[in-house]
């Protein structure tokens, strides 16, 4: 294990560069994932998330950088065997049941007879799919669908999951069911790179977020920390007032006068560091000019800020 790596790094990538002749789908990607952190890896469509979990997986071989997984270099057998994979797209044998789909995928990741016995019974409890354990796969919903490919790339009991958007086309109820599935994984040491289009599932489910734009990674922190150096931590304030201003509104916070709402308008939006101490003094303020306040919102920054300001795109849906 190279000395420049922390023990308590999971998975290592640095300078990871593929192309795809001059397309360049990754240019330079470097990040680590702890152990047991669960990292949201985000970026509008193209961006290169895809390659980068091939070559994390060994599917795709990248044409620089280096890959460490637990220490060992991912060209290494035992480097590969801890790690799992969930394909963006479901990979399963749709004329086998759930209880033979989980038996192949346990031999083919080298459980022993008793291994794949234990694993599927510890799997079938896990996916909550015990009582559709001999039914065929094919007749599934999306979403059980999801599990039991989820299920599949856990057989070997892996250090470290990588899921390629694992939550499209699911129900809700399913969503819910496999965030509960890898929440276990997580309290078992479990590190998780999760690949999504939902960004508020990142928000809700992961540790750290990097974001991946054009092959280059252009953001990587915590949902606050990136809020902090992107957007800025300050609150988004609408007010509804009446009678629609008669003349443009300004604020002056001592340092510029800035516009805040526009002659005829009944809207004024501003900014504001702290609502608790600036929100009264600004609803005050307004109605001292002459106006009701007929409604009030408040928008905290999200993932959804960072990452428009980050990227410039909209993270579609895929
Ligand atoms: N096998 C391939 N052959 C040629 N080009 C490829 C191949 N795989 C990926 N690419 C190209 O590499 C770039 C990155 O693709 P990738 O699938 O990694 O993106 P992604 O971030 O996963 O996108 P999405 O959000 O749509 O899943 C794209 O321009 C894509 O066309
Ligand atoms: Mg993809």
């Amino acid at each position: 294990m190279p000395a420049d790596i922390a023990t308590d790094i999971a998975l290592q990538i640095r300078g990871l560069e593929k192309s795809f002749g001059r397309n360049r789908a990754l240019a330079g990607v470097s990040f680590s994932v702890r152990r047991g952190e669960r990292v949201a890896f985000l970026g509008p469509n193209g961006a290169g998330k895809t390659t980068l979990i091939r070559c994390l997986s060994g599917r795709t071989r990248p044409d620089s950088g280096e890959i460490w997984v637990m220490g060992q270099p991912v060209e290494q057998r035992e480097a590969r065997d801890v790690i799992g994979l969930v394909p963006q797209e479901i990979a399963l044998y749709q004329d086998l049941t759930t209880r033979e789909n989980l038996m192949v995928f346990g031999k083919l990741h080298g459980l022993s007879r008793r291994g794949v016995r234990d694993r599927v019974e510890w799997a079938l409890n896990w996916t909550g799919l015990s009582e559709r354990a001999d039914d065929l796969v094919g007749g599934f919903s999306g979403g059980m669908k999801r599990r039991v490919n989820l299920a599949c790339g856990v057989m070997h009991s892996p250090r470290i999951l990588l899921l390629d958007e694992p939550t499209v086309g699911v129900d809700p109820q399913s969503r819910q069911r496999i965030f509960s599935m890898l929440d276990d994984l997580s309290r078992n040491g479990c590190s998780i790179l999760l690949t999504t289009h939902h960004l508020e599932e990142a928000e809700q489910q992961c540790d750290r977020v990097v974001i991946v734009d054009r092959g280059k990674v252009v953001a990587d922190g915590s949902i606050n920390e990136l809020i902090a150096r992107s957007v800025g931590t300050s609150r988004w304030v609408r007010l509804r007032v009446d009678p629609p201003l008669k003349s443009p509104l300004t604020i002056d916070d001592g340092e510029s006068a800035k516009p805040i709402g526009q002659t005829g308008d009944h809207q004024v939006t501003t900014r504001i560091d702290d609502v608790s101490t600036h929100l009264p003094g600004l609803i005050g303020w307004i109605r001292e000019q002459g106006y009701a306040i007929a409604d009030v919102e408040v928008h905290a920054p999200s993932l959804h800020h960072v990452f428009l300001h980050l990227t410039g795109h909209e993270l579609r849906d895929a």
